[in-house]
């Protein structure tokens, strides 16, 4: 049985009051013993967010990391082995905000997950397509390329220690979420284009939905066979929906 996890990317929100607001409501939550739950903050926040998180059984994560493993000269960037020393355990590779807006392709990606993954951090791939490729009824092809681009080099083994999120770019901050049923196809897509390589692989790897996940409407998402939990921008926001979306995943 796969662990089914509850991940909020905070994304490029968050002042020092208001992070700490975000963690008191975060450490009076009741949170499902059966579900893993991180939080993304901007790297900014991770040391406050670390402290602040002390003792409760939440991971954290950074938003990005660079494409060499240990620190030396590349301005701008942090290293995966910095986020380990400040007690990071997972890092995002690939959301579609960085790929869009900041460039990230592809050659970049396979390096950020390779560099992660040399440090012992989890990476969390996302994928996903946008809207014009859904409508042109490419988004198999495109997930599957990006997918298949880290399978290529790295190998399928790279997925025994990582986490997938599906993130359809048109429903990321929108609004609008792919319905259940839309979610687990490419969801299933994505486990059997790993099960053609390694079934091994393909049972154990956790699969998360993002796009637009509510309270609302997590039970459902979460209810599909291989959906097993979400990444959530906006929602992660808020403690108490956040909470609840985390409930919604231990069902
Ligand atoms: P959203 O963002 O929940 O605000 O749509 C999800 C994400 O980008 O990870």
């Amino acid at each position: 049985m796969r662990r089914p996890m509850v991940a909020g990317n905070w994304k490029m929100h968050g002042t020092r009051a208001s992070v700490a607001e975000l963690i008191n409501g975060l450490s009076h939550l009741v949170l499902p013993s059966g579900v893993d739950v991180a939080v993304f903050p901007p790297c900014l926040h991770i040391n406050q967010v670390i402290d602040g998180l002390q003792g409760q059984s939440i991971s954290v994560g950074a938003q990005n990391s660079a494409v060499e493993s240990l620190q030396g000269a590349l301005t701008g960037e942090i290293a995966p082995s910095q986020l380990v020393d400040a007690g990071c355990s997972l890092v995002l590779v690939g959301h579609s905000e960085r790929r869009q807006i900041m460039g990230e392709r592809d050659e970049m990606l396979i390096r950020k997950f390779a560099a992660a993954q040399a440090c012992g951090l989890i990476p969390v791939l996302c994928v996903g397509e946008t809207l014009e490729q859904r409508e042109a009824g490419k988004t198999l092809e495109v997930v599957g390329r990006q997918l298949g681009s880290i399978i290529e080099e790295l190998g399928v083994g790279a997925f025994a220690k990582a986490i997938i999120a599906y993130e359809p770019v048109w429903a990321i901050g929108t609004g609008l979420t792919a319905s259940p049923q839309q979610a687990q196809d490419v969801h299933a897509a994505i486990r059997a284009q790993l099960a053609a390589e390694n079934s091994e692989v393909a049972q154990g790897v956790r699969l998360l939905y993002g796009g637009s996940v509510k309270a609302a409407n997590a039970v459902e998402l979460f209810g599909m066979p291989d959906i097993d939990g979400g990444l959530i921008g906006g929602a992660s926001l808020n403690a108490d929906e956040f909470g609840a979306i985390c409930r919604a995943a231990g069902n």
